[in-house]
């Protein structure tokens, strides 16, 4: 694997590549990451993953400091992916200068996640738009654990007009439900065995739907009362369409569910989709 940290012989290694595939990622990689890795490497034979705690998307009270870093142990499990190229830039690279230029973004970056955490949306999209002008690849793999990032990177693409096939990836559970996250590790025990609790919530919420219930507030509030009463601190449990992520009425079908959550000091988030 080929590991860069400069633009510049990132480029020159990158400019007799007729097709890539890019995974970008925070680091401290887990199954979720490699599941993303491996459903590049399906679609390309060359892989770039990037490695790069964003500051611009973490608000100055977050875990921006104590987010995990591990790169010893990320680089022998890409070595293990067959991923041609890794891509670790420090902040100087990436930003030689204060990154003044940002995106502004439509209103769904205001919603739910961005209701919770402003500006969160404007420094991955705006930092994901860098990479893509970095790597230049011809298509680019997120997850669906995090779906609203998903959505408006996607609208950035469209909107942007940037030549780029943006390609989803499931998200990948512990055997439990928990959906794996970096931020898992920061739960205790017993914090880790009540975690699932949030899936199942919403899984909850889901066989509701399917039944018949179509009274999506009721909904809502019973799943935020449930966690509640179970000591979680919920920040929104909500019922979007999956086109827009706007609120679903009555008689919408191809929905989310998506929801955020706090235990204790960890902030863990999810969603479903339900299909037709
Ligand atoms: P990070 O949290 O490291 O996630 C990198 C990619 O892995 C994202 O596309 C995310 O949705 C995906 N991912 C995380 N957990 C997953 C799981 N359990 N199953 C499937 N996919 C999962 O998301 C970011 O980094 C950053 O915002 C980034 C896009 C790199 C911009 O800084």
């Amino acid at each position: 694997m080929n590991i860069f940290s400069d633009i510049a012989s990132l480029r020159q290694h990158l400019s007799s590549e007729r097709h890539i595939a890019f995974v970008p990622t925070m680091g401290n990689l887990h199954a979720g990451h490699l599941a993303l890795i491996k459903h590049a490497r399906q679609l390309s034979e060359c892989v770039v993953v990037s490695i790069f705690v964003n500051r611009l998307q973490f608000l100055p009270h977050e875990d921006f400091d104590r987010y995990p870093r591990t790169f010893e142990n990320d680089c022998k499990l890409l070595a293990g992916l067959d991923v041609n190229t890794l891509f670790a830039p420090d902040e100087k690279i990436l930003f030689p200068t204060k990154q003044e230029f940002l995106l502004a973004l439509p209103p769904v970056a205001d919603i739910l996640e961005g209701e919770f955490r402003p500006g969160f949306f404007r420094g991955v999209a705006t930092i994901v738009l860098k990479l893509f002008n970095i790597i230049q690849p011809n298509l680019a793999v997120f997850g669906k654990k995090d779906y609203q990032q998903l959505h408006i990177v996607r609208e950035m693409v469209n909107q942007l007009n940037v030549p780029i096939d943006v390609v989803a990836g499931e998200t990948v559970r512990a055997l439990d439900g928990l959906a794996l996250s970096s931020r898992n590790q920061y739960l205790n025990k017993e914090q880790r065995a009540e975690a699932c609790n949030l899936y199942q919530t919403l899984l909850h919420i889901k066989q509701a739907i399917i039944s018949g219930n179509q009274d999506f507030l009721t909904l809502q509030d019973n799943a935020t009362l449930h966690l509640a009463t179970r000591g979680w601190k919920v920040d929104y449990i909500r019922i979007q369409r999956q086109d827009s992520l706007m609120p679903a009425h009555p008689g919408d079908t191809r929905l989310v569910i998506l929801g955020a959550a706090w235990l204790n000091h960890t902030r863990l988030i999810d969603n479903i989709e339900i299909d037709d």
